[in-house]
């Protein structure tokens, strides 16, 4: 980071083209960052991306510590080159058709009216990206409203339930294990509402399952019909693509989301055959691997300056943090730095909340604005109005501003990507997501950690139900650290 990016920008004036990467989604800008090119990655480092990309695809072990692979890609997967795509697309059709009949209001409940709303039950992977997706795709939606429940707190599953009717809803239970306490909590309480309401016999009509454990999910008393499986080598943070997508097809038809489907394969396409300086996830990921590992960056912000993208942090928090979070690399080894906090709001939102610091503060953060160049049902004056903000954001960032007074004085030479979708459609929520996901996979690579296991969340899960007993009952005689002993005493005085 020698150069600052203004003297960056005055010694090249092609920086802009040389810097950029555009194709049938979108632009990408990533001339305000300090590179000198997009071939900047070491000869190590492409060759390692070269030979981790060949073991993902070919779908070897490459999630070794539970000795899988990782093949969410077949998911999206458009030619049938074996047995394995063949039994894909079979499920596939499957659950889009059930979702189509939803979609088309074709489906009848246990007295005969017709299924308007759906409730996605799940948490995590299982909630996180059909729930960005319905409401990013939202101007794809006909007549049934579909909704998410996933935090175990009960007012969550009782809010919904009280504004919605038993006869006209479906419930879906998202679960690869179908044993998330969380989960199996709501889906349970949503039972006894629904048997309260029009008795036993009515729960396999209005429930289906989406999982990979038929066993529990037929314990449930969800028939084998309505349950839509997957595999244990799909990941729960990279399973929208499977039936896990179900409330989506639900939301928005087959044909929508199997155009989702296209834009994914094809950025599985580009990841696979482009060379690394123009291939999009690999730039992505070698720039954070830039800033976040050898300039010290602490955090990356994604400003997404798009209404519909709102639920897209959430969505790529646990995308990237869940997978790049770890603590020991490929070979067992401790490592100093691993992944990187990603925080955000959409923008303008987060200009009036936490871009001070951005500007002026001493964190040093790198940010990810994404637009939308065509949105046509937002007026024209909002639309020119939303975009000027989010050019004017990485302007600021990188010119910043003179000042005698030190409280009006911007360093600037803050750097950040912007990438800028041609319009939101399913073909490019597909090609976007898809390419976070191999970006995530490159990070990585390039940091030489498994992105694919998740032992970071089982201890608190694990000690979660060690202490269940004790919140249940209050008497009971346990041996815990006096903080957690002392905030139990507290919840038993005044639950
Ligand atoms: O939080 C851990 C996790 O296992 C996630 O990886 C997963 O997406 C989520 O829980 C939900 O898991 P399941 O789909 O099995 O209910």
């Amino acid at each position: 980071m020698e150069k600052s990016l203004t003297q960056l920008f005055q010694i090249n004036s092609n920086r802009f083209s040389e810097l950029t990467l555009e194709n049938e989604f979108l632009l990408a800008d990533f001339s305000k960052n300090h590179l000198e090119s997009l071939d900047f990655l070491t000869e190590p480092q492409k060759n390692n991306l070269i030979s981790a990309r060949n073991n993902l695809f070919s779908g070897s072990n490459i999630n070794h510590t539970e000795n899988r692979s990782a093949m969410h890609f077949r998911l999206r997967r458009s030619r049938g080159e074996d047995d394995l795509d063949i039994e894909v697309q079979k499920v596939r059709s499957q659950f889009i058709e059930f979702g189509e009949r939803v979609f088309q209001s074709q489906l009848v409940g246990y007295t005969g009216k017709t299924i308007n709303t759906v409730v996605n039950i799940g948490i995590g992977g299982s909630d996180l990206g059909p729930k960005f997706l319905v409401d990013a795709l939202k101007d794809y939606q006909k007549d049934v409203n579909v909704l998410f429940v996933s935090n175990v707190d009960g007012l969550a599953i009782r809010d919904t339930l009280e504004a919605i009717h038993p006869e006209t809803t479906l419930f879906i239970v998202c679960s690869k294990t179908f044993s998330t306490q969380e989960t199996i909590q709501n889906a349970l309480t949503a039972k006894e509402w629904l048997i309260s309401n029009l008795g036993e016999k009515s729960v396999s009509q209005h429930f289906v399952a989406v999982s990979t454990n038929q066993s529990l999910a037929m314990e449930f008393g969800i028939s084998p019909s309505h349950i839509f499986g997957f595999w244990d080598w799909v990941g729960g943070r990279y399973s929208l693509w499977s039936a896990v997508g179900l409330s989506l097809v639900c939301s928005i038809g087959a044909e929508n989301f199997r155009s989702l489907l296209e834009g994914a394969e094809s950025a599985d396409l580009d990841f696979q055959n482009l060379p690394l300086e123009q291939n999009l996830s690999v730039l992505l990921a070698a720039i954070d691997y830039y800033y976040f590992h050898q300039n010290g960056f602490t955090s990356k912000v994604i400003a997404a300056y798009s209404h519909r993208l709102s639920l897209f942090v959430p969505f790529v928090q646990q995308l990237v943090m869940e997978s790049n979070g770890k603590g020991t690399d490929n070979q067992g080894q401790p490592i100093s730095k691993s992944g990187v906090v990603w925080w955000g709001a959409p923008g303008t939102d987060a200009q009036h909340s936490f871009f001070q610091l951005i500007h002026q503060g001493k964190e040093k953060i790198h940010v990810e604005f994404i637009g939308v160049a065509l949105q046509k049902k937002s007026p024209k004056e909002h639309q020119s109005k939303l975009l000027s903000n989010l050019l004017a954001q990485s302007r600021a960032l990188m010119i910043g501003q003179e000042s005698n007074s030190p409280e009006k004085y911007f360093s600037g030479n803050r750097p950040s990507t912007t990438l800028l979708l041609r319009e939101i459609t399913p073909r490019s929520m597909g090609y976007l997501i898809a390419t976070f996901e191999n970006r995530v996979f490159c990070e990585a690579v390039l940091l030489n950690i498994n992105p694919f296991d998740q032992f970071g969340v089982e201890l608190g899960k694990k000690l979660c139900n060690e202490l269940l007993p004790f919140m249940l009952l209050p008497n009971s005689d346990y041996k815990l650290d006096a903080s957690t002993h002392g905030l139990i005493q507290f919840l038993h005085k005044n639950g």
